[in-house]
């Protein structure tokens, strides 16, 4: 089977080689996929370059998170073959490949009305928001929520799941298309940051109040201008620092203005405590099927488009999901 593979940590779309590989064989609590769609994450190019919190000894197939139909599966599995599933990979034998490992107990199998890349497209991305959102933000129905790169992966998934719960949604991303893309999704307001002050528009949209949560997938600059738009007693949800800086927050202005800022790691709880995964994908499967959310695909490629497609993601140049579809 052919498979995407890093040799030595650096810029996938440098590093990657495409191989001819022998399937791997499913250990205990792992299964074998067909892979019909994997979804590209931001975090697959930070992994990639040795700068992911999880380090992976090379050589490795990245692609964290896939979906498709199992093939074999390994000992003590209570799934079988021709199941259709999405899920997390198992970390090396990722989904950029004709096939990969899944950890069985993170599968999700999928309603026969579900592409298997409409699938993927939400798996890492929804998932990402309802843990932001609803577990650790406690969203409630006519707050306001700012969302930052909010025509990306994470960002757009955040728009939607806030409008579909009833909130007033300000939706920021760099660049005429993107506040359109932002528009489209959804948003009650859209923000072009690269060419309008933040600061200084949702003041001005919010009546000089502020708004209660903020989602934060940038960090950085982003995350600087982004604490003083908290409203009182508001939430900052920290999901990501794609600016490359973790930034620093002057805790007497926590205290001054009564907000809190809420970490946010999904990945954390698969191990740390998976109970809330049911409920966060049963909600997000039935907003699906009520149509109040509608994944949004940028892109769809074929294998050797992987490296150029990375390459965009890092660059800023993608919107929604890409989808790698192998079998193109
Ligand atoms: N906490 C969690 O559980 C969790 C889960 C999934 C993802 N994440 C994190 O969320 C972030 C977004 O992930 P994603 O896969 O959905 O990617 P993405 O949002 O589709 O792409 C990243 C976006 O960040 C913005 N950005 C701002 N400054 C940037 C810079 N210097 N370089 C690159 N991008 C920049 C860009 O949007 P604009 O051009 O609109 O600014 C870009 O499109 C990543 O940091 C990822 O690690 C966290």
């Amino acid at each position: 089977m052919k498979a995407w593979q890093l040799h030595e940590p650096g810029d996938p779309w440098t590093n990657l080689v495409l191989a001819d590989l022998p399937s791997p064989t499913p250990g205990a609590g792992e299964v074998l996929v067909d892979v019909e769609g994997t979804d590209l994450n931001f975090a697959d190019v930070l992994q990639c370059q040795g700068q992911y919190q999880v380090k992976v000894p090379t050589p490795f197939t990245p692609g964290m998170s896939t979906a498709g139909t199992i093939v074999a599966v390994g000992p003590d599995v209570d799934l079988e073959p021709g199941q259709r599933v999405v899920g997390w990979t198992v970390v090396g034998n990722g989904g950029f490949a004709e096939q990969a490992l899944m950890g069985a107990a993170g599968c999700t199998v999928l309603p026969d009305e579900v592409a298997s890349s409409t699938a993927v497209a939400m798996h890492v991305t929804y998932g990402t928001s309802w843990f932001a959102l609803h577990h650790r933000g406690r969203l409630q129905p006519g707050e306001s929520v700012l969302v930052l790169a909010a025509a990306g992966g994470v960002g757009s998934s955040a728009v939607q799941m806030a409008k579909a719960h009833g909130c007033w949604v300000l939706a920021a991303a760099g660049g005429p298309d993107k506040a359109q893309v932002c528009t489209e999704l959804g948003a009650d307001i859209a923000i072009d940051y690269n060419n309008e002050d933040l600061y200084q528009r949702v003041m001005e949209e919010t009546s000089g109040r502020g708004v209660d949560v903020i989602y934060d997938p940038v960090g950085g600059d982003h995350f600087d201008v982004a604490r003083r738009l908290l409203a009182w007693e508001g939430r900052l949800l920290i999901v990501g620092f794609a600016s490359g800086r973790i930034p620093q927050a002057p805790v007497n202005h926590v205290l001054v203005k009564n907000y809190s800022l809420v970490g946010v790691h999904m990945g954390g709880y698969r191990e740390a405590d998976p109970s809330p995964f049911r409920r966060c994908y049963e909600d997000i499967y039935q907003l699906l099927a009520d149509g109040k959310i509608d994944p949004l695909i940028g892109e769809t490629i074929a294998m050797d488009d992987l490296p150029r497609a990375l390459k965009d993601l890092a660059e800023r140049r993608t919107t929604g999901r890409v989808i790698l579809e192998p079998s193109r």
